[in-house]
């Protein structure tokens, strides 16, 4: 399939872009480089062989992704292009709702115009809020306790709602844990454009001397180590999963299928630091902290949904996770050229 990747320069979709490929398909990046760089593209060209066709465009901005689809035969659309930082999201409500909706509405109507009924959605495990359980499944209620996490709910809804209106649509909401880790290249990777608020980048630029030291937020938790507990998954497993749940929906007879992209396993925040000390062969300085307010203690997938009906299992170690991030984070100490 040709497939429209909205965000496609960014950490996911950048790593989802070089599955895709290898996998047959026919990819088109739309980007506003917003959290990204134009640097990426050369970097794909390098591990995929293939010239990619990447496009800057504001995604918001329904006329310019209309031409889009009028400029380039489009089958399919993964759609990455969001703002993710949860902090970012509660001090400045109203750039979270306009772009991460705008982005979604744009696209959705240029699919209308265009005939173009297969996308896949990013979404998020933040989605399950505080479920009062560690093992979230699909069929959990979903909520939200931040912006961010409320245009996920959101997307997740339009979406529905839009497939319940045009029964023809085929929609995969996918919903992540912890994205971590980097193709194995060292080619490309996470490249946070602030200070890092998630824990593996944080760790990442510790060991490479770009921050001082880890905080590590609560060691007070109900967990086996004190500290918090998470689902990290390799970006790689992640884009594998986008391109079982794009091929499914080519044959799926239902118009919304949810699946949990997750190991099913949970790390502790000082597992992770200790698995990244053994990568980088180096002690990595850190204090524990106070908690960091709207933090659960611990949660990770049940994958057993994906694992069935996408016959895709998540396949890297921590180790494998910690590793790939490292040799991402030594060749680029300052992430993608400008
Ligand atoms: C993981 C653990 C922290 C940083 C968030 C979003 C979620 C998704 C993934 C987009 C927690 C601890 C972290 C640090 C720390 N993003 N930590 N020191 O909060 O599980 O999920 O990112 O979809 O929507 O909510 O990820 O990496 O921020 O935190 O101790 O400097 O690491 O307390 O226990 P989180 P995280």
């Amino acid at each position: 399939m040709r497939v429209l990747v909205a965000g496609g320069a960014g950490y996911i979709g950048s790593h989802t872009v070089v599955k895709l490929i290898e996998a047959g398909h026919d990819v088109v990046i739309a980007d506003d480089f917003s959290n990204s760089k134009p640097a990426v593209r050369e970097r794909l060209e390098t591990i995929t062989g293939r010239k990619i066709t990447m496009h800057a465009v504001d995604l918001c901005d329904r006329d310019a992704t209309d031409h889009l689809f009028t400029d380039e035969k489009i089958d399919a659309v993964i759609h990455f292009a969001g703002f993710k930082a949860v902090g970012e999201s509660v001090a400045k409500p109203i750039d979270y709702y306009e772009n991460n909706l705008g982005t979604m509405f744009s696209l959705l109507r240029a699919m209308e115009r265009h005939g173009v009924n297969i996308i896949v959605f990013s979404s998020s495990a933040t989605v399950y809020g505080d479920a009062g359980t560690s093992v979230m499944h699909e069929e959990l209620a979903t909520t939200a306790v931040n912006p961010y996490g409320w245009t996920k709910v959101m997307g997740e809804q339009i979406l529905r709602d839009v497939a319940n209106a045009r029964p023809q649509m085929r929609v995969a909401l996918l919903r992540y844990f912890n994205p971590v880790g980097a193709h194995p290249s060292g080619l490309i990777g996470e490249d946070p454009s602030d200070v890092p608020n998630n824990l593996m980048p944080f760790i990442a630029q510790v060991a490479i001397g770009r921050r001082e030291k880890l905080n590590i937020f609560g060691g007070d938790y109900d967990t086996k180590d004190g500290t918090g507990v998470r689902d990290f998954i390799h970006v790689e497993d992640l884009a594998t999963g986008h391109v079982a749940a794009l091929e499914a929906l080519g044959r799926a007879d239902e118009p919304v299928k949810t699946w949990n992209l997750g190991t099913g396993n949970g790390v502790s925040v000082l597992e992770l630091l200790h698995a990244f000390e053994r990568a980088a062969d180096k002690k990595l300085p850190y204090e524990i902290v106070a908690r960091r307010p709207g933090d659960l203690a611990a949660y990770w997938a049940d994958p057993s949904l994906a694992n069935e009906e996408l016959r895709w299992h998540a396949t890297k170690t921590v180790d494998d996770m910690c590793v790939d991030t490292w040799r991402w984070q030594k060749n680029n100490p300052d992430g993608y050229p400008d």
